[in-house]
């Protein structure tokens, strides 16, 4: 609930148990819908060794600023009265640049990005999303231990080896005591463009039994879309304008998110 002390209502972290299977490419888009909703969102990356969300929404002279003690995020302004806020270590470093840091130096600069923000300089935030790195480590520890998050959505794509993980984070997500809002099977099933024929490259369905398994919901399946690919280098995460199967399912899966961060919402009066 926004407060005048707390200016965002919700905040949602995406994290995984295995790399590569998504989150910052389902954080962009989760934050892309709820802003075609009308919804005004802020995007935190707190993948400090690799933060791409700066790349995959094409910002690239933006920086952010600073105003007495806060450092004020980037704005998007994709809406008449509503936009996109994002931070991200990217902004901080030199392009190519390593960031070849111990945990406790993480630690301090996800911390500034929870304590130290503005993030209401264009108006209250609806949803605040924090995009991980894959793992139980010190960055999502630090969101878990900081941050007053609603819950975590956990993703994963169909093999065996990334279900392995995906167990991994939900029982982390379930030893801190972070709500598990749902899991989203990512790189589920390829439709060929060219004769239509559907390719389970990486399996199907895993997502859905790992959830049944561990009784937390499942939020749906993102099939394997080059699309998905050609908007996150771009720079033009257009996959929500155009329309497929893929928007159609992350639509889905924003709307389900929103019920459960509104189901947790106070009555009002
Ligand atoms: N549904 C999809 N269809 C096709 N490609 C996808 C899909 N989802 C993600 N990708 C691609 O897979 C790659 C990895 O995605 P992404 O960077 O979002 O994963 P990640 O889990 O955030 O990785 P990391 O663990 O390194 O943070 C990217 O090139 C992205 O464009
Ligand atoms: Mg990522």
């Amino acid at each position: 609930m926004i407060t005048e002390t707390d200016p965002i209502k919700h905040r949602i972290m995406i994290m995984s148990g295995k790399g590569g299977v998504g989150k910052s490419t389902v954080a962009v888009n989760l934050a892309l819908a709820f802003v075609g909703n009308g919804k005004n969102v802020g995007l935190l990356d707190a993948d400090i060794t690799g933060p791409n969300i700066p790349k995959m929404l094409g910002i690239e002279d933006e920086l952010p600023s600073a105003d007495e003690e806060l450092l004020v995020p980037v704005y998007l302004p994709l809406g008449c009265d509503h936009g996109l806020s994002v931070m991200s270590m990217a902004f901080m470093i030199e392009k190519d640049a390593a960031v070849p840091w111990h945990g406790p130096l993480r630690t301090d600069f996800v911390q500034r990005f929870v304590e130290d923000m503005r993030w209401n300089q264009w108006g209250a935030l609806d949803y605040l999303i924090v995009d991980l790195p894959p793992g139980t480590g010190d960055e999502t520890l630090c969101i878990a231990e900081f941050m007053d998050v609603d819950g975590a959505i956990i993703v994963t794509t169909p093999q065996d080896v990334a279900l392995l993980d995906c167990r991994k984070a939900i029982n982390m997500a379930k030893g801190i005591g972070i709500p598990i809002i749902g899991v989203i099977e990512n790189m589920s099933g390829f439709v060929c463009p060219h004769c239509g024929y559907a390719i389970d490259l990486f399996g199907k369905g895993g997502g859905k039994r790992v959830s049944e398994e561990m009784c937390v919901p499942f939020l749906g399946s993102v099939p394997l879309d080059p699309q998905v690919v050609i908007a996150g280098d771009s720079g033009i995460p257009a996959v929500l304008e155009i329309k497929s199967a893929t928007a159609d399912s992350l639509e889905a899966i924003a709307e389900r998110v929103s019920e459960f961060a509104e189901s947790a919402e106070p009555e009002s009066g």
